[in-house]
C-alpha cells in the first residue's frame, strides 16, 4: 500500500501536489490527522482523491458505494464532489478509524450524504442488495485483498450499466510482478487482476496511479 503514486520520489511527488492536486482544507486536515496514525499508509494519496472526485464530476455521479472507509478520506473527497442530494454508503467494520471519519465529515458540512454501514463488509454488501440498494454509479472497492474477488462481483451486481468499479491497490507496491511474494494478500491481488483482465462484462483500464488503480466500467 502506498500514499503516494509508485516510482514517485518525494520531490516529484510534492511538485504533483503543488501542481495537479486542489485539495480541499477538510482533506487535508482529515490527512494531516491520519498521519499521525501508524496505520496512515492505508489512506488513498491525495492525487488519487483529486482523481476520484474528478470521476465522479465527470460521470455526474449521485449514488456511491464505497467498502474500505478508514477515517474517511475517499468517502469525504467523493462526497464533496456528490451534488447535495447525492448519497455516499461507505462500509467499514472498525469503528474507532470511523469515529474519526465521522468527526470530519460532519466539520466538512457532508455528513448528510454519507451513511456508514458498521461491520464485515460481507455483510453489510449483502444486507444492500436485500434491500435492494441501488443502482450505483460509481462503487470504490480499498478493503481486504482477499475478498476483493467477491467484493467486485457484488458491485457489479449493484453498479448501472454504465458506472464504473474502482479497485485499488491492484499494482499492490510491484508485488504482484515479482517473483515469488506469495503471501495471501499478494496472491489475492495476483488471481484478482488475472480475472479482471479478461472480464467481458466490463471494459477496463489499470493505470498506474498511487498503488495501482483498475476503472472497470459495467457493459
Ligand atoms: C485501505 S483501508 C481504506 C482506506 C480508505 N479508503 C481511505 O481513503 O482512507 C481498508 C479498510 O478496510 C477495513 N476492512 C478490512 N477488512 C474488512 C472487512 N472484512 N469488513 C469491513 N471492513 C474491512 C479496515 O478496517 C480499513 O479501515
Amino acid at each position: 500500500m502506498s500514499n503516494r503514486s509508485l516510482g514517485l520520489d518525494g520531490r516529484l511527488h510534492r511538485y504533483l501536489l503543488e501542481h495537479g492536486v486542489r485539495e480541499h482544507p477538510a482533506l487535508a486536515r482529515l490527512r494531516a490527522e491520519t498521519a499521525r496514525l501508524p496505520e496512515a499508509h492505508m489512506q488513498i494519496a491525495p492525487e488519487q482523491g483529486a482523481f476520484m472526485q474528478w470521476l465522479v464530476r465527470l460521470m455526474g455521479a449521485r449514488q456511491v458505494l464505497e467498502i474500505g472507509t478508514f477515517t474517511g478520506y475517499s468517502a469525504l473527497a467523493m462526497a464533496l464532489a456528490l451534488p447535495p442530494d447525492g448519497r455516499l454508503i461507505t462500509c467499514d467494520r472498525s469503528r474507532d478509524w470511523t469515529a474519526i471519519a465521522r468527526r470530519h465529515w460532519e466539520a466538512a458540512g457532508v455528513a448528510d450524504r454519507i451513511e456508514l454501514r458498521l461491520g464485515p463488509a460481507a455483510a453489510s454488501l449483502a444486507a444492500l442488495e436485500r434491500e435492494g440498494a441501488g443502482p450505483f454509479d460509481l462503487a470504490f472497492i480499498d478493503a481486504d485483498k482477499t475478498a476483493y474477488h467477491s467484493y467486485y462481483e457484488t458491485c457489479l451486481r449493484l453498479v448501472r450499466p454504465g458506472g464504473v468499479i474502482l479497485v485499488d491497490n491492484v499494482l499492490w507496491g510491484g508485488r504482484v510482478a515479482e517473483p515469488g511474494g506469495d503471501d495471501p494478500d499478494t496472491e489475492a491481488i495476483r488471481a484478482f487482476n488475472a480475472r479482471l483482465a479478461v472480464d467481458e462484462r466490463v471494459d477496463l483500464s489499470v493505470i498506474p496511479l498511487a498503488d495501482g488503480l483498475a476503472l472497470a466500467r459495467k457493459r
